[in-house]
Order: structure tokens, then C-alpha cells, then sequence
């Protein structure tokens, strides 16, 4: 049993990690921030702003592992990612605990803010003494959510392969399990859908559509592309984007409209 710390425990893989790990015997403390996080005892809370710093050197004492789920796509990304990294690994190294960082596969060729601020704090991540990079593919939600603005872009071969977080999360305590790994293999969903199928088989299931708008495989599209974001080499996840849609659907009700 290790006593683990999580960062972003409001977040779609912060509240998959909470459950698991407290069903695996660890002691979990997670650090709060803006929403308030609906933890009952044995896990303890502390608040706290990875970016600032602040709450961190209360949240680490004692911990063996860090989990750092922190982190802010779509505002103020590169300061939250880069210097919230940053303060989290120093927090960490104080009482030599495992950093486990949880990142996303081909983001070291990926282009965007986001992308780009994680593959800087892959690189800070690396200069310290005990840490596992765990990359892995989209999780449902997050395709879930990209694809809820009526038209996106794609090119000719663009491709995806959706990951249950929960999957991820089981990966990720397997890790606090183990010694420091260094940059672990990648760990993608069970299967390579063109966005085209993505698309058809959320409207089939939810009445959602988006439009997909063709363009040509140029600027930060190329990589895409070209698939740099999928690892058919390491489709360990089993559960399917038309499975986690039924999901969704099933405890909704209804399809909605
Ligand atoms: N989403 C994906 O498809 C995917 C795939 C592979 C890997 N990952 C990686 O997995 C990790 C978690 O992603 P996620 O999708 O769970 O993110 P998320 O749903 O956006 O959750 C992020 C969490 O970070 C917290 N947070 C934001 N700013 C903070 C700050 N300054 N200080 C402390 N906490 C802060 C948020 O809390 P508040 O809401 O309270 O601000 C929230 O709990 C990220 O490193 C991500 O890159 C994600």
C-alpha cells in the first residue's frame, strides 16, 4: 500500500483515479483547487494551486507517489502545464516521491499550445530523479467534447483511437506499484477509427452531428495526418468508442436531440 498524492482530482481522470486507487488499498490525498472535489474520508483534501505553488509542500508530506493530473487545456494552458509541472515536481523531490506525469501520445511532434507545453514539461520531468511518463490517446470524453462544436476539421486521413480514462487511471496505479520507469510505453484505446466513423457513430447514438470539414494535411494538421497521436503498436485499452457511446446513452436515458 503507498499514500498517493493526486493532483486535478475534479478532472476526468483525477475522479477515475480517486475511486481506484482508494479501492486498491492506498492511502489517497488529493489537491483541490477551483471545484470543489466531493471526497469522503479516508481521503484527505488539501487546497492548493499547482501554479502558484501553493498547498503543495502540505499535499506531499509523507507521500510515496504523485500522480499529477493538473492541468488546463484551454486557458492559461502553457503556465498551468509548464510551472504548474514545475512547482509539482519540486514538491515532490522534497520527499522523494515517485512523479508519475500523465501525457499524450506524439506530443513531441504534435503542434499547438497544449501539445507544445507538454512536451516541455515531459522535458522537465526528465531532469529529476524518480518519475514515470506515461503517454496514452484521447480519452472518450475529451473526442466527446472536441466534437460538440458543429464543424471541425480534418483531413483526408485523420484518425483517432479513443481511450477510457478508467483504463488509463488502472494503468497509471499500476505504475505507483512499481519503481520509476522512465518513459513508459505508450498506452493507446483498442482500435484506430478514421474521424469520419467517429462522427458517424456518435450521431448514430446520440443525435449529435458535427460537420466535418475537409482540408488539406498542411500547418498543424499534417501531423495529424500522418498520425502521430495514435500507437497501433500499443492498443492495450478494450473498451470501444461505440461501447463508452452505448455507455453514455444508457445512463442518459435517452439518446438526446
Ligand atoms: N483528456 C485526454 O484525452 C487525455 C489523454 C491522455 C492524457 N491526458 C492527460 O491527463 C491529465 C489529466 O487530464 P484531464 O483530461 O483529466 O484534465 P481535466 O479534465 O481538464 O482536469 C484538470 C484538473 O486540473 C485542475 N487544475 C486546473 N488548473 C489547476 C491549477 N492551477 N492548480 C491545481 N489544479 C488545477 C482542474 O481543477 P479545477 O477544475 O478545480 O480548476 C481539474 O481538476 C493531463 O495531463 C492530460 O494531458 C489527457
Amino acid at each position: 500500500m503507498a499514500s498517493v498524492l493526486v493532483t486535478g482530482p475534479a478532472g476526468t481522470l483525477g475522479s477515475a483515479l480517486i475511486p481506484k486507487l482508494v479501492a486498491r488499498g492506498h492511502d489517497v490525498r488529493v489537491l483541490a483547487h477551483a471545484t470543489a472535489v466531493d471526497c469522503l474520508p479516508p481521503v484527505q483534501v488539501v487546497s492548493g494551486d499547482v501554479r502558484e505553488g501553493t498547498g503543495l509542500l502540505e499535499a506531499v508530506a509523507g507521500v510515496d507517489a504523485v500522480i499529477h493530473a493538473a492541468t488546463s487545456p484551454f486557458r492559461r494552458a502553457k503556465a498551468t502545464e509548464v510551472e504548474g509541472t514545475r512547482q509539482a515536481l519540486l514538491a515532490a523531490d522534497s520527499v522523494n516521491a515517485h512523479f508519475i506525469y500523465p501525457s499524450i501520445v506524439g506530443v513531441d511532434q504534435l503542434s499547438g499550445t497544449y501539445y507544445e507545453a507538454k512536451w516541455a514539461a515531459e522535458q522537465i520531468v526528465q531532469t529529476t530523479k524518480r518519475w514515470t511518463i506515461q503517454r496514452g490517446t484521447q480519452f472518450h470524453p475529451m473526442l466527446d467534447r472536441m466534437l460538440s462544436h458543429y464543424l471541425f476539421p480534418t483531413t483526408s486521413r485523420m484518425a483517432f483511437q479513443p481511450l477510457d480514462v478508467g483504463e488509463f487511471a488502472d494503468q497509471l496505479i499500476a505504475l505507483v506499484e512499481e519503481a520509476p520507469a522512465g518513459r513508459a510505453e505508450d498506452f493507446g484505446g483498442p482500435e484506430l477509427l478514421p474521424l469520419r466513423e467517429i462522427v458517424a457513430a456518435r450521431k448514430a447514438a446520440t443525435k449529435k452531428h458535427t460537420v466535418l470539414v475537409r482540408l488539406p494535411p498542411v500547418g498543424p494538421l499534417r501531423a495529424l495526418d500522418a498520425g502521430r497521436q495514435l500507437c497501433p503498436d500499443h492498443a492495450h485499452g478494450q473498451i470501444t468508442w461505440q461501447q463508452w457511446l452505448e455507455s453514455i446513452v444508457a445512463l442518459s436515458g435517452e439518446p438526446e436531440g
